[in-house]
């Protein structure tokens, strides 16, 4: 895995990393997906939502969150208070890791590594260096392990404020959990998982002001 850096332009703004993303080659998911999925919403956003990586429904129509984890956050989002044309949406991983039990079969999401993540990284670096959000939001362990300490725990830390040194200076991190573990949630728990989902984008929203 040579990792992403050789197929990140150096300059240009968010439409010529997505240009380019098509072509990259640093890890080896990019051979059974369809296409590489950048982001969405807005290159001047103040407030930037990291996911994990495509899911099959993104991987078809390369566009994120477009799935139920995607319909789920936008609800959130919306129930957050935040305006959706002022956040960037993107992913740790532009590409979908899945299984497939045979020919024809249905594609089952698998989370990506370790190595893909730090793969992967160049590409989200870039993004949020041109976007320059003030608040980043990691949706769930991936992003966590994308962005923020290596001791950070979801489990623990969710929600929590945390300024961190970047390339463009000190800026605002939060991590919660990813919505499609609300939605993996038992039925009587969801709607309290959904809460705290909302809660902690309330958080990072505050924190925009
Ligand atoms: N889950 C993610 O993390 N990202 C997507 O784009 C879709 C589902
Ligand atoms: Fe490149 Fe990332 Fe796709 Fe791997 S997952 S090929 S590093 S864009």
């Amino acid at each position: 895995r040579p990792g992403a850096r050789q197929w990140v332009p150096a300059d240009g703004d968010v439409e010529a990393l997505r240009t380019a993303v098509g072509q990259c080659r640093g890890c080896e998911l990019w051979e059974p997906a369809t296409q590489a999925v950048f982001s969405a919403g807005s290159p001047t956003a103040r407030l930037a939502l990291v996911g994990e990586q495509p899911g099959d429904q993104e991987d078809r129509r390369g566009i994120p969150f477009v799935g139920p984890a995607g319909r789920l956050l936008q609800r959130a989002v919306d129930e957050a208070g935040i305006d959706r044309a002022q956040v960037y949406v993107t992913n740790a991983v532009k590409h979908f890791r899945f299984e497939q039990a045979g020919e024809g079969a249905r594609r089952i999401h698998k989370s990506p590594e370790l190595a893909h993540i730090t793969a992967c990284k160049p590409w989200l670096a870039a993004e949020l260096a041109r976007v320059d959000p003030d608040v980043v939001v990691c949706l769930g362990a991936t992003a966590a392990k994308a962005l923020l300490p290596k001791d950070f725990r979801v489990t623990r830390q969710r929600g929590q404020l945390m300024r961190l040194a970047t390339s463009r200076g000190e800026k605002t991190f939060l991590g919660t959990i990813h919505p499609s573990a609300v939605l993996r949630v038992p039925e009587e728990q969801r709607q309290e998982a959904y809460d705290a989902l909302v809660a902690d984008l309330r958080v990072a929203a505050g924190a925009l002001a």
